[in-house]
């Protein structure tokens, strides 16, 4: 499976291609719709947020509720889109608005302006704004309801915003119900004043979110090749999402610090199959899962734009000149989880489907069955009287 997203932050809509997803998997318009909504919520958010309802259109590939095997072609609109019909026409107006020229540090601003050699930075803005992170959640709707098929669930939760930090408490309810999607109310209520403080001083805050993928195919990615370690795969994936600038497996950075007796993780056997006494690897050994949940967390730098500008250059000019401000988010947190999601459940459907490769979900469905029923070596080898992986699907 691979995708692509395309459409501008203030364009008429936002597009994402999903190509090699097997027919036959259900899709759920609302549960897209659903996802979307939570990205959009979160103490923190702009304007836009309440301007805008994104709702998904699919234009491709899905037929009566499930897939077809065609690549799925997903749309959402930006219904802000009328505003900025002159800004964003495809083709050349007569009037054409001031160029955005004062450049934002922390943006892709400068860096965008160098690298495609645009005079105007509203080219660079208009790409690197993560409304595209619309489109990934829209794709992410489709991974998510392909996992499953196969019994894996990805959720996220809010751990820190600012300096405020909470355990990952995994009650979805109490999460969905924080209006920063932590499951801590007290801590929630901490993390809303500091958000109100930021805001209040016209400065902006990062955070972190924890992911946890459960019920996940044991065996999916490979150590035998560097780009198809899966650990490797989602540090890229969930280090794409805009302003994502770390992350770790586990508490690798705490583990980092101690012995090694300490970190991993023991096997031991409960009723003939193996099991962990901890997690503290996150569900990944030698690149591959090694059927624990999944457990990482994403650290978010502050939002780069600032009501209180800090100093830049002009790129017109050269000269010394505050950086631009345009209507903007004080802390996206909540809604950075949800990106999160959408891009493990993508990362894990591809690998998935690189195990287990077939065209339809019910072929996919019955060999990931087999596949984990003989997962249990002791019990299978005493019932076959030897080792049975010659029958790896
Ligand atoms: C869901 C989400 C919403 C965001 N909204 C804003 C915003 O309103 N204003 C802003 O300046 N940055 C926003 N950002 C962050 C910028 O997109 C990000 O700082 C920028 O792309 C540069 O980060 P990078 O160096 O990681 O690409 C948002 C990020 C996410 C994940």
């Amino acid at each position: 499976m691979r995708f692509l997203t395309a459409g501008e932050s203030h364009g008429q809509r936002l597009v994402a291609m999903l190509d090699g997803v097997p027919a036959g998997v259900p899709i759920d318009v609302a549960a897209i719709d659903r996802d979307l909504r939570r990205r959009q919520l979160g103490y923190g958010r702009g304007a836009r947020q309440r301007i805008e309802r994104d709702q998904v259109r699919i234009v491709g590939g899905v037929r009566h509720g499930r897939t077809t095997g065609g690549p799925i072609a997903l749309e959402i609109d930006n219904r802000d889109a009328p505003n900025w019909e002159r800004v964003m026409s495809v083709e050349p107006v007569i009037d054409p608005p001031a160029p955005v020229t004062r450049l934002r540090p922390g943006h892709a601003d400068l860096a965008g302006a160098l690298k495609f050699g645009h005079s105007d930075v509203r080219d660079v803005i208009e790409r690197s704004s993560a409304r595209e992170t619309a489109a990934r959640v829209a794709a992410g709707g489709v991974a998510k309801a392909l996992l499953a098929l196969v019994g894996t669930r990805v959720q996220s939760e809010v751990v820190a915003i600012g300096s405020v930090e909470s355990a990952p408490t995994w009650d979805e309810a109490a999460v969905e119900a924080s209006e920063v999607r932590s499951g801590d109310a007290r801590r929630s209520a901490e993390m809303i004043a500091a958000i109100a403080a930021a805001r209040d001083a016209g400065d902006t805050l990062g955070g972190m979110v924890a992911l946890r993928a459960t019920g996940v195919v044991p065996g999916l990615g490979s150590y035998a090749e560097w780009d198809r370690r899966l650990d490797g795969r989602i540090a890229q994936a969930l280090c794409s999402i805009q302003a994502a600038k770390g992350m770790e497996f586990g508490d690798a950075f705490a583990a980092a610090r101690e012995r090694g007796s300490a970190v991993h993780d023991p096997i031991v056997l409960e009723g003939g199959r193996f099991a962990r006494t901890r997690n503290r690897a996150g569900g990944l050994e030698g690149g591959v899962t090694n059927g624990n949940d999944i457990e990482c967390r994403v650290a978010f730098k502050p939002i780069s734009t600032l009501m209180k500008p800090l100093p830049s250059v002009d790129l017109a000019t050269g000269e010394a000149a505050p950086a631009h401000v345009e209507r903007s988010d004080v802390c996206v947190i909540p809604a950075a989880g949800v990106v999160a999601e959408a891009m493990l459940a993508i990362v894990l459907t591809e690998a998935l489907l690189e195990k287990f490769g077939t065209d339809d979900a019910e072929t996919l469905v019955a060999s990931v069955e087999r596949y984990r029923a003989r997962l249990h070596p002791l019990g299978k080898r005493q019932g076959q009287g030897g080792g049975d992986l010659t029958e790896m699907p």
